[in-house]
């Protein structure tokens, strides 16, 4: 007799372990299946925390060989590349046990092998051995996520041509690197090998990096990142990629069809992530996907079969860890007969570069192609207290707040812990604020944060500072 579970969830990354660990908690006998090794999905594993790690330890070696100028001596600063690798490593290995521990703690059935629907109610597992069971459950949630999308005719090899993945693991520093696609991959991992002495060249089809950002911000950014010394390469359209002897080629051509060539020890293909759906079987079983692989989901996160439901990247929608850590929770609080709510107007984004870009909200772009009337008020860090005396005045904050009634509709910014900075304003703008609320409340000097006031006091042109 096959196992019976009222919530079995495929996948244990961020959308499915957070909903597993929810589901356990409102008292359903709860299984998460998972075909790595380790729990905790791409975030953990090869995405957000090896990537925010090697962030953090290669700015650490940026930093370092500037100490002189501030008055730290040292000897010569070198790079020790395996040690730091391991150090990464150790950051992922602490947090994907600590999800496991997680689990175990909320008596969460985790289950490893790779899950096949056989059915509404009914799911194949194969395990590593090829020894197969199947388990029966009431309701199963769909939380596989995504991979990266390569080229056409362009396989990644993790060595020359690389996907994230590889490029969270190279074990030596490449003299000269390519990137295509200007996204937040591209950019984040950019940062990185550049800080650690290579130099980076970014290709983008479009005229502007990161697409989707306010556009005055993504300009900003640009001209930051140029002074860190990244090369970009706009308008610029990937013709072929192939391997040589020594490394890499990219064939290219611009707008006015100009051809170029661009040579280099590796290539980072981020040009965006697509669903992945493999080996689950939902072709068989019936479930409809999207004409871009996602599967089709109602507002309860339900598939066309009832008791289906899909959460995470592997549907429509910002693929975030934080928004499908929230998909995992609203489901599982939905399949126990509660109000479980995702509000997608206010998921924020980070970008975790130096500085760091984040944004909540709408953007101006948005704003004008949507004929909402907004007021914008504008603060620079080069005025404020805290990024002056630690010399990081790069980046401003945007506030965007409705003409009429002045509530914020955005907020943007690029400086110094802008990341943690966001979120102040995503409790904000979830409590319906305007910018005079947040030009009326008191933030401590000297901090990063009154700038974020002062963005509000210049809502209506009022600002102390500047
Ligand atoms: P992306 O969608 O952020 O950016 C892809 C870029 O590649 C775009 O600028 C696009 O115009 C460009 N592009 C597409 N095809 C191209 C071509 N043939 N030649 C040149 N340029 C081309 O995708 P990315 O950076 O791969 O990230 C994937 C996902 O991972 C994103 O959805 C993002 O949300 C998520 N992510 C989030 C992070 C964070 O929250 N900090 C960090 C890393 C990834």
């Amino acid at each position: 007799m096959s196992e019976k579970f009222d919530v079995t969830v495929i996948g244990g990354g961020p959308a499915g372990y957070v909903c597993a660990i929810r589901a356990s908690q409102l008292g359903l006998k709860t299984a998460c299946i998972e075909s790595r090794d380790t729990l905790g999905g791409t975030c953990l594993n090869i995405g957000c925390i090896p990537s925010k790690s090697l962030l953090n330890l290669s700015e650490a070696f940026h930093k370092a060989q500037n100490f002189s100028k501030i008055g730290i001596e040292t000897g010569d600063i070198k790079l020790n590349l395996p040690k730091m690798m391991k150090n990464k490593e150790k950051a992922v290995t602490v947090l994907t046990k600590g999800v496991e521990f997680l689990l175990k703690k909320n008596k969460v059935t985790y289950i490893k092998g790779k899950g096949s629907l056989l059915g509404e109610n009914k799911i194949s597992i194969s395990g590593k051995d090829n020894d197969t069971k199947n388990i029966e459950s009431k309701n199963i949630i769909i939380s596989t996520g995504s991979k990266a999308v390569e080229l056409p005719g362009v396989k990644f090899d993790e060595e020359k041509i690389l996907s994230s993945t590889g490029a969270l693991s190279m074990s030596k520093v490449p003299n000269k690197m390519i990137i295509i696609g200007a996204g937040y991959i591209g950019l984040e991992m950019g940062s990185v090998w550049s800080r650690l002495g290579s130099e980076v060249h970014v290709i983008e089809y479009l005229d502007h990096i990161t697409p989707g950002l306010d556009r005055e911000i993504s300009n900003e950014f640009m001209k930051i990142l140029k002074k860190q010394r990244i090369e970009f390469h706009l308008n610029t359209k990937v013709e072929k990629v192939s391997k040589s002897k020594n490394g890499v080629t990219i064939e290219t051509s611009d707008v006015q069809n100009n051809k170029n060539l661009f040579q280099g020890d590796v290539v980072l293909i981020s040009v965006g992530r697509k669903p992945y759906t493999e080996n689950l079987n939902l072709e068989k079983v019936g479930i409809q996907c999207d004409d871009k692989g996602r599967i089709k989901v109602n507002s309860k996160f339900q598939t066309n079969l009832k008791s289906v439901y899909a959460i995470g990247d592997v549907i429509n929608g910002p693929m975030l860890a934080h928004k499908a850590e929230e998909e995992g929770i609203a489901v599982a609080e939905l399949i126990s007969g509660q109000a479980g709510h995702v509000n997608y107007d206010l998921i924020p984004g980070v970008i975790y570069t130096s500085p760091e870009v984040a944004y909540v909200g709408k953007s101006e772009e948005e704003l004008k192609n949507k004929n909402i009337s907004y007021k914008v008020g504008k603060f620079p860090f080069m005025a404020n207290s805290r990024a002056k005396a630690i010399d990081q005045p790069e980046g401003f904050v945007k506030i965007l707040a409705d003409y009429n009634t002045d509530r914020v509709l955005g907020v943007h910014i690029i400086g110094p812990h802008a990341g943690e900075m966001i979120a102040e304003m995503s409790v904000a703008m979830e409590f319906g604020a305007s910018s005079e609320d947040i030009a009326r409340t008191c933030h401590a000097h000297p901090t990063f944060s009154e700038a974020i006031k002062e963005a509000a006091l210049s809502v209506d042109k009022r600002q102390i500072h500047s």
